[in-house]
This record gives C-alpha cells, sequence and structure tokens, in this order.
C-alpha cells in the first residue's frame, strides 16, 4: 500500500475514534432528575470548574428550598454531568446558572437542560426567559444565541475588573 492511501486511512480511523468517543452512545444511562440534597456536593465540584458561576453551600440550599426555583440535574449512571436552577415569577424566568462539567461540553447535554426546562416553564404559563451572561463567556453567548436569545442590554461594569453583563432573553411561545 502506498504512503498516501495509508495516510487515508489514518485519517479516517482518527475520526471514527473521535466520532465514538464523542458519541452518546459512550454513557450507559442518562437521565435528568430534580437536584436532591444528596447532590449538593457533585454541585459544587462542577460549578468550581467554571470562573463565571459563584455557587456556595448555601446558595444552593436557598435554590432548592424555595419555590420559585426548579433546580435540574443531567446524570450518567451515578455520575453529574451538569445542572440547570431557573426561576419563576409570575410570567418571567430568569437563567440562574447552567453548566456542563467540562469533559462533557459539547455533546449536547446544556442543550438537553435547556430543552426540558422550556417545557417545565411553559406548563407554568411563563412567556419570557431571561438570562445574564459575562461578556467574555463567548461559549455561553454562542450557546443562548444559537437557542435564539438575543441581547437585550448591557449592565456596563457589573463585574469586577470592568466587565459588563450582557441581558439576553427569548420569548416562549406555548
Ligand atoms: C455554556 C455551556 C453550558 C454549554 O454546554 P454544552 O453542553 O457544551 O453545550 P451543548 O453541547 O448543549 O451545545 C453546544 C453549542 O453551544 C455553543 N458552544 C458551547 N461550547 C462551545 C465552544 N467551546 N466553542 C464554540 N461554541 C460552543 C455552540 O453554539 C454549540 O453548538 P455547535 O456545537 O453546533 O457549534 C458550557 O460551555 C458551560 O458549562 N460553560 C461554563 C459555565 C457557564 O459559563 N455557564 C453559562 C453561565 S450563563
Amino acid at each position: 500500500m502506498d504512503t498516501q492511501k495509508i495516510d487515508e486511512l489514518l485519517t479516517k480511523l482518527k475520526k471514527l475514534v473521535s466520532m465514538k468517543s464523542k458519541s452518546i452512545e459512550y454513557y450507559k444511562m442518562i437521565y435528568i432528575d430534580n437536584i436532591k440534597e444528596k447532590d449538593v456536593e457533585a454541585i459544587l465540584l462542577i460549578s468550581n470548574q467554571s470562573e463565571y458561576i459563584q455557587l456556595n453551600e448555601n446558595n444552593i440550599y436557598f435554590y432548592l428550598e424555595s419555590p420559585i426555583y426548579t433546580c435540574l440535574a443531567i446524570h450518567d449512571d451515578n455520575i453529574m454531568l451538569g445542572f440547570i436552577i431557573i426561576s419563576v415569577i409570575e410570567d418571567e424566568s430568569e437563567i440562574i446558572d447552567l453548566i456542563i462539567s467540562e469533559k462533557h461540553q459539547r455533546q449536547g447535554f446544556a442543550q438537553i437542560l435547556l430543552n426540558n426546562s422550556i417545557d417545565i416553564i411553559i406548563k407554568k404559563n411563563v412567556s419570557h426567559i431571561y438570562l445574564e451572561v459575562h461578556e467574555d463567556n463567548s461559549n455561553a453567548i454562542k450557546f443562548y444565541k444559537k437557542n435564539n436569545f438575543v441581547e437585550i442590554s448591557i449592565r456596563h461594569n457589573y463585574y469586577n475588573y470592568n466587565k459588563s453583563a450582557i441581558i439576553m432573553n427569548k420569548d416562549i411561545i406555548s
């Protein structure tokens, strides 16, 4: 076999291996559940991975105990992959936190959590979802834009180091 053919085969093989490692079939049993007290440690571990999420134990218990928050986690078997915390007050909802553990990102898990949350809030007659995102958080901004969130305002110098928050909105049509 000539070198060009070997190179072509190697390229195909590498592509297959990378597809397989990113494939959803790699996981054992994906499921979504309400966050419970036993999940708090996993929530803290995942949230510590992101410079954009600041959660402590007290915040989490507050969200779990207050009826205005829906707190969902996505798991594979007994491993938490990520979570979302979303509030509902009258017809408005806000995404408080959405985070997927670093090694499980870019495999559609945030999308699954967002879709499930929207299904839940639609039943509560919500018509708008808001969120606030750090101006440098380009991955999250891309994710939200892909989901038809639009920038509606900027809170200038909202964070330390003169960094601004972008406020985004999505209208929900039930
Ligand atoms: C934002 C975040 C939740 C997305 O989770 P995810 O599971 O990787 O997202 P999904 O796989 O469901 O969606 C992927 C889409 O998000 C965007 N995206 C996510 N990560 C991206 C990256 N590294 N580069 C470019 N686009 C990215 C793209 O639009 C992508 O769509 P594409 O694959 O068709 O290009 C994740 O990056 C995260 O946890 N970040 C840290 C916490 C955070 O900043 N949360 C938001 C606070 S408001």
